[in-house]
Parts: C-alpha cells; structure tokens; sequence
C-alpha cells in the first residue's frame, strides 16, 4: 500500500505589517473592535515588487528542505492562489522556474480560501495511486492588491503570505497518511464572496476598458460567517462518522484562520475544546489559502504539533467551497 505524509514543512510572511492601529488612521474603525469580531491584530503585506511565486519559493525552499528533498526529485507542483503573478504562465510554472528545475507538471488551483486544501487532496491520490512520489503544495497570497482599503467591513481581515507541504509516499502509515478526505462546494452560495475582475464576466461588460474595473474582494461577512461555522461542523461530524473516531482521537484542529470568532462557535457548537484548535490569526489575519500551511508549519515550529499526531484541517472560502482532510503527522 502507499500512503501519503508530509515529509516537510515550510512558510513565509513579508516583512512590512499592517496593525490595527495603522487601519484606525485609513478607515472609521478600532483595534478593541477588530480584535473583539476577528481576534486579529496585524497582518503582513508583501513588498511592492514580491509576488506570490517569489513569497511561495522561500516557503517551498524551507519545506524541502525538512523533507530532505531536492527540488528535482518533485513529480509535481501544485499552488493555490486567490490572485496569481499573473494569468499565463501559471504561478505554479513560475514557482518551478524559480526553484531552478524544468519538465515537472504544474498547476494552479482555484478554490479561493479551500485551495490548499483541494491541493492536498489532489497530491494525496496521485501518492496513494503509486503515479508520483513526492508533490509540493503551496498556498501562497498577496491580498493586499484586491483588498479596498476604504472598505471597513474588509479591510481589516486579510493579510499576505504563503505556506508549503511537501508530501512523499511512504509503505509505512506510522510515518503519516490520510485517513480521511472531503471536498465540497456550493455554487449557489457563491454570491456570499466574490471577485469579479480580471475575468471575462468584467470584460464582457461595456465599461471594461474605462479604468473602471472593480478588483476588490466583496463579502456578504455575516452570511459567509454562519455558512463557515456549519462547513466547521459538519466536516468534523463527518470526518469523525466515516472514521470511527471520538473526539479525542483528533489530537490538533487546523482551521482555515478567517475569524476567531468562527472557530470559537465552532467549539462551542460541538463541544470540541479550544484547546486542541491551532489559533493562529492575531499576528496573520486571513491569509485565504496560504493559512492551513501557514498555521500547521508555525504550530510544528512552536512545538504543539508533533510527527504521530493526528490532525484534522478544515477549510471554507468563496464558491462557496469547502475541504476537510484526516491524517497522521
Ligand atoms: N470597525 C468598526 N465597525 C465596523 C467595522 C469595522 N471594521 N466593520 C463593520 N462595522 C460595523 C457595521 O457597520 C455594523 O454597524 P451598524 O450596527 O451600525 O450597522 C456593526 O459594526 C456590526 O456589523 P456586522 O457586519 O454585524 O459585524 P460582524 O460581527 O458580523 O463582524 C465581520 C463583521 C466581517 C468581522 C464578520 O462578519 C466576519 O468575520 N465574517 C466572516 C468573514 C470571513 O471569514 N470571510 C472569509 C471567509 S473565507
């Protein structure tokens, strides 16, 4: 049998950081309140000229080289990216130009806040089917460039940076494995968080080449925050049913970070302690699809996560899409 673990881990924050403090001078707000609704306190903004492939090789740089994999020795580039450098070549192709190899199949994912996820799940079947064996998966965001800093009820959520797994085959399941994986979307809900340039529904509208086009992420924030605590539960309901496990058999959650609150909510509603909930917002703020990388690479640096830990990661963003994956650490 193959099964797929992590054989690494790696992530990277800009520099430069945007503080409440900062967004209390920019727009009508306070930092009680957005750590009372967000839990959150500062974000990191990349530089002018970094794009999400340069932040997303320093976190792949640091992920091989836990694993002990040299990048020619990758089947596989996968990255998941809100806003990528640009649309063609993918930011993928431009990661694998960067880490100095050639002749590997790469691929952006599109799956707003659930990318990484929906990665981990792709790199984890071509794993367990025997085709590859080892895949980077990286989560990589610049949201500072689609975040409307006049826009109170956004601004104060996102933030910039990027997270990477390298995951390997091993015969050996003690080593690390999945256990459990579901992906989900709903397109229905998908008016709730949008982003609708550059795109062809933008370009198709008579007014795309006026400068007027609108590049900003736009949230529907109490609808997104009652969708993301039932995604929450109902992932943890599920993963816990088609494993057989009880609660204390999950040793770490590892939520998509998109509000404290909703992890709170979450804990309460299932009665899941806190305690095993990896918070790790107030010094990122929403990093979409870089946080799960992100969050499990610092929680492993800060010695919470151990290698035989089981883990559970949860994550939800526009579409609405959704993805949970199980595994051994
Ligand atoms: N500072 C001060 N007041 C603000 C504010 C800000 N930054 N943003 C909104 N407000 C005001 C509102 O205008 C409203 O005022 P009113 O009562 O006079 O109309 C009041 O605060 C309450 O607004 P509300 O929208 O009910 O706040 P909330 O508790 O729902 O918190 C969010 C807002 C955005 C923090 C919250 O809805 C949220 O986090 N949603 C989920 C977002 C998310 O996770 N998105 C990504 C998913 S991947």
């Amino acid at each position: 049998m193959n099964y797929c673990r992590i054989s690494g881990l790696g992530y990277y924050l800009p520099e430069k950081v945007l503080t409440n403090q900062d967004l209390e001078k920019m727009v009508d707000t306070s930092d009680e309140w957005i750590r009372q609704r967000t839990g959150i306190e500062l974000r990191h903004i990349a530089g002018e000229d970094e794009l999400p492939s340069d932040m997303a090789l320093k976190a792949s740089l640091q992920a091989l080289e836990q694993s002990q994999i040299k990048p020619e020795d990758l089947d596989f580039i996968l990255v998941a990216t809100l806003y990528p450098d640009q649309l063609m070549p993918n930011t993928a192709c431009e990661l694998q130009r960067k880490l100095g190899i050639s002749n590997v199949p790469s691929l952006d994912i599109s799956a707003a806040c659930s990318g990484f996820v929906y990665g981990l799940s792709i790199a984890s079947q071509y794993i367990q089917s025997g085709t590859y064996k080892n895949i980077l998966v990286v989560g990589t965001e610049t949201l500072h460039h689609i975040t409307n800093y006049e826009d109170r009820t956004t601004c104060i959520l996102f933030g910039d940076g990027a997270g990477a797994f390298v995951v390997s085959q091993t015969d050996d399941p003690q080593k690390g494995c999945v256990y459990h994986q579901e992906l989900q979307a709903y397109g229905d809900l998908g008016e709730l968080l949008f982003i609708s340039s550059p795109g062809a529904k933008q370009a198709a509208k008579k007014d795309f080449n006026t400068g007027k086009q609108d590049t900003y992420i736009h949230m529907d924030g109490q609808k997104v925050f009652r969708k993301a605590v039932q995604i929450m539960c109902d992932a943890y309901e599920k993963a816990l049913k088609d494993t057989g496990r009880t609660p204390d058999q999950i040793d770490w959650l590892v939520p998509h970070q998109a509000n404290e609150r909703i992890l709170k909510k979450f804990c309460k509603s299932t009665s899941f302690p806190e305690e095993k909930v990896i918070f790790d917002i107030k010094e990122t703020g929403n990093t979409s699809s870089a946080s799960i990388p992100l969050s499990m690479a610092r929680a492993v640096e800060q010695g919470k996560i151990k290698r035989g830990q089981d883990i559970l990661m949860v994550a939800m963003g526009g579409g609405m899409t959704s993805g949970s994956i199980l595994l051994r650490y």
